[in-house]
Order: structure tokens, then sequence, then C-alpha cells
């Protein structure tokens, strides 16, 4: 399986953006950006005039994982920004068929995320409408977070769930990846590794993309 590796910039180096991301942009298939509310979750991060900022600047995909109340509220200001990949949280709103169509109606690809601890069956009826799902393997608001080896199980039944209704989907998973976690996430069938903390405290960050990467080839 071919992996992807989306940086987190909630890891960044907030005084040297630009260098953070010159430092992976080369070898990264997209790169993630946090938005949270304080409400969803317990902290606060950036908001569209990043993305917007990077947006100008940047070829590379950016992948928008909304962690907010409400997300209807926010789609239109983070498309109109620059967004490629647009997602919200299952728990975060009460009619998420019609948000993920929005989005995709407007030419941006829209991924369903879920909690560690929100079951598969809540996006069961979703799979035809998005080809990318984000399984948290953290709870959300933090980088920098220990891996919850519960949510193996999850990855595992979701990419059966897809196999089984031919769905060539993308399974990401977003916290705690290190080099160690990234293998049995893997093995479980996520193929797009979202890292914050491992890529960017690391000495070389391109050669940590580079491990990830690897992989899959095994
Ligand atoms: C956590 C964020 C993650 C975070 C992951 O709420 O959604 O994207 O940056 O960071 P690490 O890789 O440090 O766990
Ligand atoms: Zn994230």
């Amino acid at each position: 399986m071919n992996i992807k590796v989306f940086p987190s910039i909630l890891s960044a180096d907030l005084l040297n953006m630009e260098k953070s991301i010159e430092l992976v942009k080369d070898l990264a298939d997209a790169i993630h950006i946090d938005v949270m509310d304080g409400h969803f979750v317990p902290n606060l991060s950036y908001g569209p005039a990043l993305v917007r900022a990077l947006r100008s600047k940047y070829d590379i995909s950016l992948n928008v994982h909304l962690m907010v109340e409400r997300p209807e509220n926010f789609v239109d200001m983070f498309m109109d920004a620059g967004a490629n990949h647009l997602g919200f949280h299952i728990e975060a709103t009460y009619h998420p068929q019609r948000l993920l169509k929005y989005i995709r109606d407007h030419g941006v690809r829209p991924f369903i995320t879920l909690n560690p601890a929100t079951p598969l069956n809540t996006i069961e009826y979703l799979l035809g409408e998005v080809d990318m799902v984000l399984i948290m393997t953290v709870n959300p608001g933090y980088g920098g977070q220990e891996f919850l080896p519960f949510c193996l199980r999850k990855i595992r039944t979701l990419r059966e769930m897809a196999l089984k209704e031919g769905i060539d989907l993308d399974i990401m998973v977003d916290g705690g990846i290190d080099l160690n976690t990234a293998p049995l996430v893997v093995e479980a069938g996520a193929n797009i590794l979202i890292s914050g903390n491992t890529v960017f405290t690391s000495e070389n960050p391109k050669e940590v993309i580079i491990k990830m990467k690897s992989i899959g080839y095994k």
C-alpha cells in the first residue's frame, strides 16, 4: 500500500512557520491544519487566515481538520481560503450528509472524522459520500498526546467495511503517530498518517517522513 504523510502544523515553529513548511513541503503529500474552537475541543488554534496565507504561497494540498461545533457555520470561509480537503467531526453536527455534499459540490474533498470513543456505525451510511475518513487516535485538542491502542480495531473494521463495499477509501489517522505506532496503524489498514509532534520536533523531519512512507512498502 502506498502510504501518504500529512505533517500537522499544530507542532510547527509558530515564529518560523515558513521555515517549518519548507522543511516538509517536498515530501509531504498535504499539510494538515487543525482548527479548534474552544468548545468542541478545549483549545484554540488556527483559522482561515492561515489557510489563505499558505494557499497564496504554496501549491501543496491543504488538509483542514475542523474541530468545531456546528461546522456548517465555518465551511464556506475555509473553502474560500483555499482548503483542498475539508473535514468535520460526526459528533459536531446534525446533518452530516448534507454538509459533506455541500463541500463536495464546491469542488473540495470532504472527509468525516470520528473521536476515539465514537463507534463506526455512526458513519456507516455516509461511506458513499466520502472517499476519506479520519480516525482520531487521541482525544482531539492537543499535539503530542499518547496514541490510544483501542483505535486499531476501529481502523481494521473500517478497512474491512470499505473492502466489502468495494470503496477505495483513504483512511487517515491523527494523534500519537510516531515511528512505533505508524506500522501498527498501517497494518490495521490506515494509508494516510497525520503526524505533528514526531515530525516537527525531530532534528530531521524529512527522514521521519521518508521512514513513515517506507512502512507501506515492506
Ligand atoms: C490533535 C490534532 C492533531 C495533532 C496531532 O487534536 O488533531 O492533528 O496535531 O499531533 P501529534 O502527532 O503530535 O499527536
Ligand atoms: Zn488534526
